[in-house]
């Protein structure tokens, strides 16, 4: 973990979430997914300078977790810190993420202000006892309306046979909220994204809302509710409140106020009515600010079905870094699949986008350009128009300009894209556009053509050409160091910039489209190849 982040009174964060993520399993391409777009996102507004605060964490309460560690013969407790600390927090260093917190539900910082916040609804009178029963879903954690359910009796989502509870529980008045929820969702149309996820929360809280169960009685591995501890509080009220809990709520104002609301909750779109309907009611009742987006993404898909650990078609991050690499991997995911939809995840696709986007039109024009420095100025960046023995310069012509108005329009676009739509495929497309943009100028100036001329004109037209192709990589550095930042990190090593303009995580998304920021006297070395050929997955 990167501690990059830091709140001081008076400055605002951008506050990012993931799930916190149930830890009965380890975790899979669907919770790296969500991850890794978060990750991307707040690294992206660090480049903006933002200020940014990156949660991500666990949830391990309720009866999934309890009924997994029974099977493998460990308390609860004994089999949560194992995960976490095996398989968890490893996978998300090895992802590269660089959260700023990990909040765990059983950690004191988080139980303590779940049981005041709760105590708090009940000081209100937003909750009461009562009766209930309902067919449930332990994958889901949560009660399903018989009209959900397929066949009968199977959980739309996990395919399994639910059961059927009947319980003496607390209720929250959920059902007072609807018309609250229904007048901000209209005031706040940006509130869930995509549309499609906004549309049906819209149906399902015109429906009307039920009342919500927030206690359980029928066993033990819980915060226990603080006025009656033989009930412990649903894991869902308990989940919900890391957001608050991990930013102080409750226990360090100032942090607090620095950073609270969230502006982005990343979810998948199987739990955005907790985070689109419940959630901002539980804030309601409680008078805290509402967060700014609730973002739901689609799912990884595998023959057709939701990828899960249940499904038994979990693939694990890993089986494909190993093959792949970290930065292929993220990069994949969200360039190959709209943010918001479903997508499928195909070996063979992943493998021709590798090759073509990332080894032919990204690693190569890196290398070449390094090689050509390497080869035609001894390694040192030229300056443009200058030959290096001609005492004139000669000014950089139209096909130059044409590559500076088309790195400013990918600049203006992907941050737009990115940054503010959450539109990971639209702005890497557009930060492509500009690579291939640029593949195209090296192939139309053909600098080992114009090498052959050893007139001064020759060479400053030779030093144009490649200032241009290296200043470019600069920016493209830049533009994907959220995306890819080991092979960033790889490019900035070998353009020599550091030098000059310092480390590339301090580079801002505003000065991209700057011309001429790398200076020409830079050492521009042949570093490693960006992406290497692939193995034979088979071999
Ligand atoms: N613990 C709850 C979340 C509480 S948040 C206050 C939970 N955990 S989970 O581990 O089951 O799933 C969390 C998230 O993982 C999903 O919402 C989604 O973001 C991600 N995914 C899990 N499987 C997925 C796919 N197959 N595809 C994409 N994302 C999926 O729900």
């Amino acid at each position: 973990m990167a501690a990059t982040g830091s709140t001081t009174a008076g400055e605002s964060a951008f506050y990012v979430t993931t799930p916190i993520y149930y830890v009965n399993d380890a975790p899979h391409l669907g919770h790296a997914y969500t991850t890794v777009a978060g990750d991307v996102l707040t690294r992206w507004h660090r480049q903006r300078g933002e200020k940014v605060w990156y949660l991500t964490g666990t949830d391990e309460h309720g009866q999934k977790i309890m009924r997994t560690a029974e099977a493998n013969g460990v308390t609860p407790q004994q089999w949560c810190d194992k995960l976490v600390e095996e398989a968890w927090k490893p996978l998300w260093s090895h992802l590269s993420i660089a959260n700023d917190d990990f909040i765990r539900t059983t950690e004191p910082r988080h139980t303590k202000r779940v049981q005041e916040f709760v105590q708090d609804l009940y000081d209100k009178g937003e909750i009461y006892r009562g009766g209930y029963e309902g067919p449930y879903c332990v994958g889901c954690e949560e009660y399903k309306s018989p009209g959900d359910l397929l066949e009968g009796d199977l959980c739309p989502v996990h395919k399994r046979q639910v059961e059927w509870l009947k319980e003496e529980n607390y209720f929250f008045r959920l059902s007072d909220y609807g018309p609250r929820l229904l007048e901000f969702y209209e005031s706040n149309p940006d509130f869930i994204q995509p549309a499609s996820a906004r549309n049906e929360v819209l149906q399902f809280v015109r429906q009307g809302l039920q009342d919500l169960s927030i206690s359980r009685s029928t066993f033990d591995w819980g915060i226990p509710i603080p006025w009656d501890p033989k009930h412990v509080i649903y894991v869902w009220i308990d989940a919900l409140l890391n957001y608050a809990t991990a930013v102080g709520y409750g226990s360090d104002q100032i942090k607090f106020d620095a950073t609270w609301p969230a502006n982005v909750h990343l979810v998948g779109k199987d739990i955005l009515r907790f985070h689109a309907v419940i959630w901002p009611a539980m804030l309601m009742a409680n008078g805290l600010p509402l967060p700014g987006r609730v973002f739901a993404n689609g799912w990884l898909m595998v023959g057709g079905e939701k990828m899960s650990k249940s499904n038994l078609t979990g693939i694990s991050p890993r089986q494909l870094t190993d093959h792949f690499g970290v930065d292929a991997y993220r990069y994949y995911f969200l360039r190959a699949i709209p943010f918001g939809q479903d997508g499928s995840f195909s070996w063979e696709d992943f493998s021709a986008r590798y090759t073509s986007e990332l080894a032919n039109d990204f690693g190569n024009l890196a290398s070449r350009v390094a090689a050509m420095v390497g080869k035609y100025f001894d390694g040192v960046l030229p300056e443009a128009g200058n030959s290096g023995t001609a005492p004139e310069a000669v000014a950089s012509g139209p096909a130059e300009q044409a590559i500076a108005d088309g790195l400013a329009e990918a600049t203006a676009r992907a941050d737009t894209l990115i940054g503010d739509n959450l539109d990971f495929a639209g702005g890497i497309a557009a930060i492509f556009d500009f690579v291939k943009q640029v593949n195209g100028y090296l192939t139309e100036q053909a600098p080992w053509k114009v090498a052959k001329d050893e007139s001064p004109e020759g060479r400053a037209r030779l030093a144009t050409i490649l200032y241009t192709a290296a200043e470019s990589l600069r920016a493209i550095a830049v533009l994907l160091n959220p995306v890819m930042p080991a092979t960033c990190a790889k490019l900035w090593a070998s353009l020599g910039a550091e030098p000059h303009l310092g480390p590339l995580a301090d580079q801002r998304v505003a000065d991209v489209a700057r011309w001429g920021r790398l200076p020409a006297g830079a050492h521009v070395t042949k570093g490693e190849i960006l992406f290497p050929r692939l193995n034979d997955p088979k071999s």
